[in-house]
């Protein structure tokens, strides 16, 4: 009786009712959610993952700057009818370096989490610049002007060191070579130092103008290494966990 005396003076009063509501929902949600920072297995690592290359990374803020996000996804869902479109359904650990992510949540275009290495850096470019060029239905906007403006690139350096700060693991010596590795990335020559600190990275004149470091360069290398990393081909994901 005296817990439903309790009670009435509880559900008679409605501010105090949600008070106590937020109090026992909070109490839930850090029990649930606060160990999941903490836990080194929240995510499992996988091989092949590392950190963006700082041309990739570079790419990669052009992809935000742009909104590509707002109609492409970078997540495959574990569904049949999504593996067989895209590939292998992504690991967490593939996004584990992203700040921030960018699974998005609309696909008026297709997924693009494994889109690295499915056309050559020619189609990239033609499409990128006008994409009826080569996919005459097409609805997504061209965007011509990536090819004309230089990739500005001076502060690199501090990008890495500011991801790092977020747990991603660059070095010394990556912090040290950023500048250098970026514009190696897309020259024809001098790159064994980047494969070495970033294997896979696709190499090389992205944006068919070899005497121009474009934001058009940085944003092929970009989509050119999504789902590269992990090599899925034929293995089981047990035998990737580390
Ligand atoms: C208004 C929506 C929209 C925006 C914004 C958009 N896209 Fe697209 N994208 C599409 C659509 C629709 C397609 C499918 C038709 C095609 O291939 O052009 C597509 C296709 C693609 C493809 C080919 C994917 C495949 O597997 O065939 C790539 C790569 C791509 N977009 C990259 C980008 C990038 C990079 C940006 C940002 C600079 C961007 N898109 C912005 C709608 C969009």
């Amino acid at each position: 009786m005296a817990l439903i005396a309790h009670h009435e003076k509880v559900e008679t009063r409605g501010l105090l009712l949600v008070l106590l509501i937020l109090v026992t929902v909070s109490i839930g949600g850090i029990v649930q959610i606060a160990p999941l920072f903490t836990i080194e297995s929240t995510i499992e690592r996988v091989q092949g993952v590392r950190p963006y290359t700082p041309l990739e990374l570079a790419g990669r803020n052009i992809y935000i700057r742009e909104g590509c996000y707002n109609c492409h996804s970078q997540m495959i869902r574990p569904f049949r009818d999504e593996v067989e479109r895209y590939g292998h359904y992504s690991l967490a650990a593939e996004s584990m370096y992203d700040h921030p992510f960018q699974w998005g949540s609309k696909r008026t275009g297709p997924d693009l989490a494994r889109v690295g290495g499915k056309y050559s850096n020619e189609w990239h470019v033609a499409h990128m610049v006008k994409p009826q060029s080569v996919v005459p239905e097409s609805i997504m906007p061209g965007y011509p002007f990536l090819l004309e403006r230089e990739l500005r690139f001076a502060d690199v350096a501090d990008h890495l060191r500011a991801l790092r700060k977020v747990g991603v693991p660059y070095t010394d010596e990556m912090i040290e070579n950023a500048e250098a590795d970026l514009v190696a990335q897309a020259s024809a020559e001098g790159q064994e130092g980047l494969l070495a600190r970033y294997p896979k990275a696709a190499v090389g004149d992205f944006d068919g103008r070899p005497d121009r470091l474009t934001e058009m360069d940085a944003l092929i290398a970009y989509l050119q290494i999504l789902g590269r990393m992990v090599d899925l081909t034929d293995v089981r994901i047990e035998d990737l966990l580390q």
